[in-house]
């Protein structure tokens, strides 16, 4: 069994991502800059925006959070992007997910300019995703496909099993996986909370990608012996022996899985740590485009 390690494999993402910013400085360009928006203080959403603002400085990024009320209105919020979305200096552009129940994520979504849509979630993305053209791709599934191409890892004419079918992960999972190119070519099962005997479509899996969001949802009796797990789920588990007052805990339940994987992503630092790296990559994109 190998750890998939997210640290190492996004560290030489970031690496070649702040080389390449090195040369464009040094030709006399300005810095990418990314803005995030963050909408009242979620304390996982925090910690997501302090992560991003921190891995732009180290790459050589600028950016920008825009910090609104948890009581702000849609129109307000439609307007703060609309500005980001004129303004020449800003290259991509996040609203960090979830926000209040007031305000309606689609249109939100919809409003950011797909040109600075550096989560992939806009319909122009995901349409082009679809059609294999290129494209921002959301930022976990990229995550996921750089760490495989990190650590070489074959996938063609695997049987890939996805568990949850979100617009930000197990969609997007499913389309890439299926797409014809080096790391993907596999055969795609989606799997939902409909799905009948999850568990005996899991065995099957030659890779298992899980994004549910139940704590150590997969079991080693709902894995076969070899497979390759990609655990995306990231929950704050109560525990008052931790620190924090909590643990973040994966989907997949490492201690008993792990012996029987060949590959295998740690929570946390594995996927999470991607995900950071994915946005970064399509954020120098989004810069270089402004450039032409
Ligand atoms: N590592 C990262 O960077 C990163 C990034 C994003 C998200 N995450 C984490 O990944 C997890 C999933 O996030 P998400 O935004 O995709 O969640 P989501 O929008 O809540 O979607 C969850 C999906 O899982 C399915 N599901 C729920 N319970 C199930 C069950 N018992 N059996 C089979 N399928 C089930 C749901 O099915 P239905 O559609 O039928 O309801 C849904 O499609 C969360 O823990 C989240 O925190 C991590």
């Amino acid at each position: 069994m190998q750890i998939l390690d997210g640290k190492i494999a996004s560290q030489s993402v970031k690496e070649q991502l702040a080389a390449e910013v090195h040369q464009l400085l040094a030709a006399g360009n300005r810095a990418p800059h990314l803005a995030a928006i963050l909408v009242g203080s979620n304390g996982a959403s925090e910690t997501y925006v302090a992560s991003k603002v921190k891995n732009c400085a180290e790459i050589g990024f600028e950016s920008t959070l825009i910090r609104l009320n948890a009581d702000v209105s849609e129109e307000e919020l439609l307007n703060t992007i609309r500005q980001l979305n004129e303004d020449p200096k800003i290259d991509g552009i996040l609203v960090q997910l979830p926000l209040p129940k007031h305000i309606s994520e689609p249109k939100v979504i919809e409003t950011i300019s797909a040109e600075k849509d550096v989560d992939g979630f806009h319909p122009v993305s995901v349409g082009r995703l679809v059609q294999g053209l290129e494209t921002f791709i959301p930022a976990t599934p990229y995550g996921i496909m750089l760490m495989l191409e990190h650590y070489k890892i074959p996938t063609k004419g695997k049987h890939a099993v996805v568990i949850g079918r979100s617009n930000i992960v197990g969609r997007p999972m499913s389309v890439l996986l299926s797409s014809n190119h080096p790391y993907g070519n596999c055969t795609v099962t989606i799997c939902h909370s409909h799905t009948p005997d999850l568990a005996a479509v899991c065995r099957q899996g030659d890779i298992i990608v899980a994004a549910l969001g139940k704590p150590e949802f997969v079991t080693a009796d709902m894995v076969k012996e070899g497979a390759i797990i990609i655990d995306v789920g990231i929950t704050r588990v109560e525990d008052a022996t931790a620190k924090k007052g909590f643990r973040i805990k994966g989907d997949v339940a490492f201690d008993q899985v792990s012996p029987k994987a060949s590959y295998i992503t740690p929570v946390p630092g594995g996927v999470g740590l991607m995900t950071i790296a994915g946005l970064m990559k399509n954020t120098l994109v989004a810069y270089k485009r402004t450039l032409q």
